[in-house]
């Protein structure tokens, strides 16, 4: 018989959503009446908005008719919507054949992992959004586990914690390795100021490393002083990658659509351009992006496109202001509950000190029937902290902050 991948044996666990998942499912048998409200996955849950629908029905019809079919495309996306990726998302400071549309950041996530190999060593921000460690270890870039924590020895864990801002000290990042960076954060919902993500381009350079930078959140800023791109940052062309989604501001969390912008000025050690082997991947093993989601994505950046998304994302802010204004009544005050983000970001997140996130998660689930997701599943220094989703129908939010506001733990 053919041996496991031992690299599988070296994930200290399932995947947290499922798992998440899974303990919901458990209490909603037991307690069918219990209403439970899910606050946990970001999954976005408001309809897609008319222009985008429109320019999704028009492509199927185009694609029902002789004259508008299309097959395969060109696997790095429609050069329409590559031009207008560069042009409306990043104000032409990449160019449009950096652009690289996808089926999601996650799955672009996975790809680059495959691109750097398992030689690589890789630094992340902890807490982090689990694929980064967990698509690591799969790949076997941290092969090596410290017996009896959940560090792996090839893995640099860079606490972000509320002592330093839930801003890494960048000293940590080793030489000429892979960091993964997300802002605005998940799942703390920090947002990078332009000073921090300065010293992130002047560390990498200095460390030959190369950032991995995850803006899937970057149209959830508000704020126009913070930097939604790492691009807006000088040096960057020469140390970073940028992965963006549709997922959650247009909410293509289910049509699928995200891109990658790999700058011509990044090189490997030999000097081989990264984006010459980033094309050969990309044409490899993938056939581009469904031709709907882009036209859907190329809607959503016409005028109207980007009136409506502004719209969708300040009903899911507002859900947070929610959230957020209800963990801080008289009772979250007596047990020293800190709440952080939530502003410029679509999760709030929620210190409780002296306590564990997975007993928090089961206090919240049993006594408020509400779903959220344990910090310690994000990485050692989420411990005490549990995150809030803010994608979720208003009703729900309200009935949850409602029965939230009466928590005592
Ligand atoms: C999350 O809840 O952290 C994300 O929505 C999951 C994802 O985007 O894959």
């Amino acid at each position: 018989m053919i041996e496991r991948n031992s690299f599988f044996s070296n994930l200290t666990s399932g995947y947290l959503f499922p798992e998440i998942n899974k303990r919901r499912r458990a209490f909603a048998s037991e307690n069918p009446d219990a209403g439970l409200i899910s606050l946990g996955i970001g999954n976005t849950t408001e309809p897609l908005t008319p222009h985008i629908v429109d320019a999704l029905a028009a492509q199927v019809a185009r694609l029902g008719t002789k004259d508008g079919y299309s097959g395969y495309g060109d696997e790095a996306g429609l050069s329409t919507l590559r031009d207008k990726i560069a042009e409306v998302l990043y104000e032409n400071r990449i160019s449009p054949d950096e652009v690289f549309v996808s089926d999601g950041a996650k799955c672009d996530i996975g790809r680059i992992q495959y691109l750097f190999g398992s030689r690589v060593s890789v630094a992340v921000q902890d807490p982090a959004y689990p694929v980064y460690v967990d698509g690591s270890v799969m790949i076997g870039a941290a092969s090596a586990m410290i017996s009896g924590t959940t560090n792996y020895a090839g893995i640099t864990y860079m606490p972000c914690t509320r002592e330093n801002s839930f801003f890494p000290d960048t000293a940590l990042i080793p030489e000429n390795s892979l960091v993964y960076f997300c802002s605005p954060n998940n799942p703390t919902g920090a947002v990078a100021t332009r000073e921090q993500l300065t010293v992130l381009v002047k560390t990498a350079r200095e460390k030959g490393s190369i950032i991995i930078f995850d803006s899937a959140y970057a149209a959830f800023i508000r704020d126009p002083s913070l930097p939604r791109s790492i691009f807006e940052i000088d040096g960057a062309r020469e140390c970073a990658i940028e992965v963006g989604s549709f997922s959650k501001p247009v909410g293509f969390t289910g049509v699928r659509l995200g891109w990658t912008i790999v700058p011509k000025e990044l090189a490997f050690a030999d000097g081989t351009p990264v984006i010459q082997d980033w094309n050969r991947l990309f044409s490899t093993i993938f056939n581009g992006a469904s031709n709907i989601a882009q036209a859907g994505g190329l809607a959503s950046l016409e005028p109207a496109g980007l009136v409506e998304t502004r719209e969708t994302i300040d009903y899911y802010l507002e859900n947070a202001r929610i959230i957020r204004d209800a963990l801080q009544g008289p009772n979250f005050g007596r047990m020293g509950v800190e709440v952080y983000g939530g502003d410029n970001a679509p999760y709030v997140w929620v210190r409780f000190p002296g306590k564990k996130s997975w007993d928090i998660f089961d206090a919240i689930l049993e006594k408020c029937h509400v779903v959220c997701t344990p910090g310690a599943g994000f990485g050692p220094a989420g411990e005490s902290y549990i995150r809030f989703s803010s994608f979720g129908h208003r009703d729900d939010i309200l009935e949850a902050a409602q029965r939230l506001s009466r928590l005592e733990l």
